[in-house]
């Protein structure tokens, strides 16, 4: 069984990769994804505020004057502050030793000096870099006095930021997306002219709630679920054969149906977090044990006899348009209130 993929330009193993989080924080985890046999890992983000941190400790150390260097060091250092983007370019070239491509992530919503880190990243040993601009535009436009921001600027600020991050490094990146754009298929578009070289649907983001037994505001990352897979899976399915850019499935892979069903959809590769973080590292050999045999059973040997083989191929109106829509709506009134 063939399970050679690309992704990115890059030759993987197999398509199962092992997204952003804390499986993949430090470089013993990663050893034992790569023992239990995932084709790449995605590191979890280094973010802006990380970098800019670092940047203002450096910038107020130059500030001092060089005879009370040593004195300084004491108290303006925040170890905390100071470590970070260090860490990280020391936690990809170890990473790097395990034998699978170690994408870097980088996570900001602004443009600005801090995607120069890219090449940082690079130079450690990145094979790729993932962009995750964590962006809500949430407010509702102020009125008088500040200007109305049309949807389409607070969407040219991921395209800016891209930008500057192509401008950086010679490896390539992939833009994480959201599924909340004012058009998704236009924003691909967009993105792919401003370079992006791979698209990872979708991001997750935060669950905040509200609690009302003790009346507050909770925030935080609950663990997904497969159902959380039916929106990726359709963009994916919807991109298939009209994007160059690879395409990467994230969210809610649980079992290797749920890997099956994002490469038939045709994704380039199909990334897990939840999984690993619910079962462990060695979830990853499940998973393609699994695909192993759900392919011996259907009869396919090799990944591209299979891939995107049910994307609609432009006709999406069917699958994932309004006619589709419409007589879904029939169905499930026959079935849920039949009369
Ligand atoms: C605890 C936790 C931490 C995460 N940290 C990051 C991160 O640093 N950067 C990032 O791009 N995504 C991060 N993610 C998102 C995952 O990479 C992934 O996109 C998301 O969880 C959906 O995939 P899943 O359904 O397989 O979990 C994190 C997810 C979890 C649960």
């Amino acid at each position: 069984m063939n399970l050679d993929t690309s992704y990115l330009g890059l030759k993987l193993r197999n398509p199962l990769v092992a997204s952003a989080g804390p499986m993949t924080q430090t470089a013993e985890r990663i050893e034992r994804l790569a023992e239990a046999g995932v084709g790449a890992v995605v590191l979890p983000s280094l973010f802006e505020e990380q970098i800019r941190a670092d940047a203002d400790r450096d910038e107020r150390l130059a500030e001092v004057n060089m005879d009370s260097f040593g004195e300084a060091m004491t108290f303006l250092v925040d170890p905390d502050a100071s470590v970070w983007p260090r860490q990280y370019l020391d936690l990809i070239g170890r990473a790097t030793r395990s034998g699978v491509p170690v994408i870097a992530s980088l996570n900001g919503s602004t443009p600005g000096g801090w995607t120069d880190y890219a090449r940082a990243m690079q130079d450690a040993g990145a094979a790729a870099i993932e962009l995750n601009v964590y962006y809500l535009p949430g407010d509702p436009p102020p009125t008088s006095p500040s200007p109305y921001i049309p949807a389409r600027d607070n969407e040219q600020r991921y395209l800016d930021i891209l930008t500057t991050v192509k401008a950086a490094v010679s490896v390539p990146v992939a833009v994480k997306l959201t599924p909340y754009f004012s058009s998704f298929g236009d924003m691909v578009l967009r993105l792919e002219q401003a370079g992006a070289d791979g698209l990872v649907l979708f991001n997750r983001f935060m669950q905040t709630d509200i609690d009302p037994t003790t009346l507050t505001i909770s925030t935080g990352f609950t663990l997904s679920s497969p159902a959380e897979a039916t929106l990726p899976r359709s963009w994916i399915a919807r991109l298939r054969g009209r994007v160059r850019s690879s395409l990467a499935a994230s969210t809610g892979v649980e079992t290797a149906d749920d890997v099956a069903a994002y490469l038939l959809a045709g994704a380039d590769v199909v990334m897990t977090t939840s999984a690993l973080l619910r079962h462990g590292p060695g979830h990853a050999t499940a998973l393609l044990d699994g695909l192993t045999a759900w392919m011996e059973r259907k009869g396919f040997g090799r990944l591209a006899e299979f891939r995107g083989m049910l994307a609609p191929a432009g006709d999406t109106e069917g699958a994932y348009g309004r006619r589709g829509y419409l007589s879904a709506v029939e169905r499930a009134t026959q079935a849920y209130a039949p009369i």
